[in-house]
């Protein structure tokens, strides 16, 4: 039986040479008519058309992960040998408790809505607010505030994880600003699944954001732990009035709030006095510090020098102390106050990432099967920057 499926709106001949000799490898297609549509088309739409085209073409009996411009022969094969998959591996918990209450399960891939878009996750984060979050480890006062609102007796949201960069697979019929084979960065935070998932599906358009494109000059591991502690310390700094010129201390300066807040007030043109401890002054230097203060040996309250802001990034000081250094107008920001980010922020952070500015410092990276270990190495409360869970082998 002879198959022939004319593909239009393809205009150059390397997305033609690709879409021929794919098809042509499919059992029972023996002829393939690609024809030239209008030459307007950016190379882009190409192979989103292609793409869309091939797809409906193999009447959804292949699954096509991805399409590139230049893939070699072999490449292109995979795509059309991989059988329609719906099931996908995620990180689900059913109760609070320590790490071993995360399992590692198959369950059901997701399928975008109109407005949404079906993101590939390649890599994902282990945060502190996971680790609070799977431990129900509240302070009192606000115990029961949180568990109602997190899920009295047991969570309800199953899948953790706040942060996340990946490529889009499929978008909506109602999606504009994203397509096919897009590199994004994002964080699901308000959407009913975590990020701890290979497939993930979120509206291109929400509140409190946040999708972007992915910054070029980060690799997919480095962008997956830009957006949870880049975009509290950019709200809080900002906030705090950060400007050119300024004298800022950043107390717990090696977490992952901390570490991108050094990188942010050094962009700004502010000079940096980093607390942490001496085992990590390399590190905070190399993000751009000015000047270490160890608060295991020294008490920071007691400097002569004054500030315009002293930033609490790890929620260990107080105002009270901090306002012994900070200038008359100075101000004092900690993450334990409530923050908004939003998509603005996470755009600029992706703006100062493109310009060399911001690069997330990664700790340690495991993979999705070792995810209890990465939430036993969070919970010791010493990490350094950020610990990626690596779902694409890099
Ligand atoms: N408000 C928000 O929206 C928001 C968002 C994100 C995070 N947070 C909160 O921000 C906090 C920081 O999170 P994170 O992920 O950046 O860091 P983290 O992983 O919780 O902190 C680890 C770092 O903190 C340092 N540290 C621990 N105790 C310290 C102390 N007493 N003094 C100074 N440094 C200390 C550790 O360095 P040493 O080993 O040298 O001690 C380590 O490098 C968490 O409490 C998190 O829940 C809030």
């Amino acid at each position: 039986m002879v198959h022939k499926y004319q593909i239009t709106g393809m205009t150059c001949t390397s997305c033609e040479a690709i879409v021929k000799s794919a098809l042509l490898m499919v059992n029972n297609v023996t002829a393939v008519d690609v024809s030239k549509a209008d030459n307007s088309a950016t190379i882009t739409m190409e192979k989103h058309i292609a793409l869309s085209a091939l797809q409906k073409a193999l009447n959804s009996k292949y699954q096509i992960s991805a399409i590139y411009h230049s893939e070699t022969f072999e490449q292109t094969k995979s795509w059309f040998t991989t059988e329609k998959t719906t099931k996908m591996k995620a990180v689900t918990y059913t109760q609070y408790g320590p790490p071993g209450v995360l399992n590692v399960v198959d369950i059901e891939k997701p399928t975008p809505k109109s407005n949404e878009v079906l993101v590939k996750i390649h890599a994902t984060t282990v945060t502190s607010g996971d680790t609070r979050l799977r431990s129900s480890d509240f302070p009192p006062v606000a115990w029961l505030f949180v568990r109602l609102m997190y899920g009295l007796f047991k969570p309800k949201k199953e899948i953790l994880g706040h942060e996340f960069s990946g490529i889009v697979e499929a978008v909506g019929k109602d999606v504009t600003s994203y397509k096919v084979g897009d590199e994004v960065v994002g964080t699901p935070t308000t959407l009913t699944s975590g990020s701890y998932t290979e497939y993930l599906c979120i509206p291109e358009n929400r509140k409190k954001g946040v999708l972007a494109l992915k910054p070029k000059t980060l690799s997919m591991n480095e962008a997956a732990a830009l957006p949870v502690g880049g975009m509290t310390a950019l709200f809080l700094l900002q906030k705090a009035k950060l400007n050119t010129g300024q004298n800022v201390l950043i107390y717990g300066a090696s977490g992952s709030v901390g570490s991108s807040a050094i990188q942010l007030a050094k962009a700004k043109g502010a000079s940096v006095t980093a607390v942490c401890s001496s085992s990590n002054f390399d590190m905070v230097k190399s993000l751009g510090a000015d000047a270490t203060i160890d608060y295991k040996r020294q008490d920071y309250s007691l400097l002569d020098q004054k500030f315009d802001i002293v930033f609490d990034a790890v929620g260990k000081t107080s105002k009270s102390k901090a306002k012994k250094i900070l200038k008359k107008e100075g101000r004092f920001a900690s993450v334990a106050a409530l923050t908004s980010p939003g998509q603005e922020h996470l755009e600029e952070l992706c703006k100062l990432a493109d310009e060399g500015k911001l690069k997330p410092f990664i700790n340690k990276t495991f993979p999705l099967s070792g995810i209890v270990e990465a939430h036993e190495y969070v919970d010791k409360g010493r990490k350094r920057g950020n610990v990626v869970i690596e779902i694409v082998k890099q």
